[in-house]
């Protein structure tokens, strides 16, 4: 799946920067909140979103760089958020909030920095459809990719195939032609990407999310 990330959009238009990549093909929308505190930069919380939500049916993948999280969950339920992904260091209780994004309706996701080892997961295993494996500091798009953080794909794509469950493997942060193909060798499933889709403007978009597919690469 290639979801594309709003945040190297035009913020001016995202309605129909929204239309545009659900035109193009895009799987899934990556909607990345962030609070100027948990992470240093600010974007947007639950009206954006709400306001978004007519303008494409496809999922919203939301990843929350914000802290606290639990405050604001039943908020991004009502905006229409269909994945909600929290960072285990934005609270003292994360399996409680897994269990409360569960319980207000959306699909729960945890999100490792590239300084957070894959076995933080394993307590949580149960509790998540999907983990994001950032390969970025989170904060800003456009960053270099950090090759470390395929060996962490690796092993947590062992740790999902153990659970047999249908776990979305995720992976956020300077991908492009060059890492995804090496990325999803190593076994994601799901595909963030923001400058690589959006450079270029609308009318390159399909051809972006088309060259960051597996079978262009096979
Ligand atoms: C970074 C965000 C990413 C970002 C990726 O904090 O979580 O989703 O938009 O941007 P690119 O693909 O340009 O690295
Ligand atoms: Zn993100």
């Amino acid at each position: 799946m290639i979801s594309p990330s709003i945040l190297s959009a035009d913020f001016a238009c995202l309605g129909e920067e929204i239309r545009a990549i659900d035109a193009a093909g895009a799987d899934m929308i990556h909607i990345d909140v962030m609070d100027g505190h948990f992470v240093p930069n600010l974007t947007f919380g639950p009206p954006v979103i709400e306001m978004l939500r007519p303008h494409t049916k496809k999922p919203f993948d939301v990843h929350l760089m914000i802290a606290p999280v639990d405050p604001f969950i039943s908020a991004f339920a009502k905006a229409g958020a269909d994945i909600l992904t929290v960072h285990p260091e934005a609270g003292p209780h994360v399996h409680r909030t897994l269990q409360a994004i569960r319980a207000a309706g959306m699909r729960p996701g945890v999100a490792l920095n590239p300084g957070t080892p894959a076995a933080i997961v394993e307590p949580l295993l149960d509790n998540v459809d999907l983990i994001l494996v950032m390969s970025v500091n989170p904060g800003f798009g456009g960053q270099s990719f950090i090759e470390s953080q395929l060996r962490k794909v690796e092993q947590l794509r062992h740790m999902i195939d153990q659970t047999g469950r249908d776990i979305i493997l995720e992976i956020d942060g300077g991908l492009n032609t060059e890492t995804a193909p090496r990325a999803i060798a190593a076994g994601v499933t799901a595909i963030v990407a923001g400058s690589a889709v959006f450079k270029g403007g609308p009318s390159a978009y399909g051809d972006n999310i088309r060259a960051l597919r597996p079978s262009v690469h096979v």
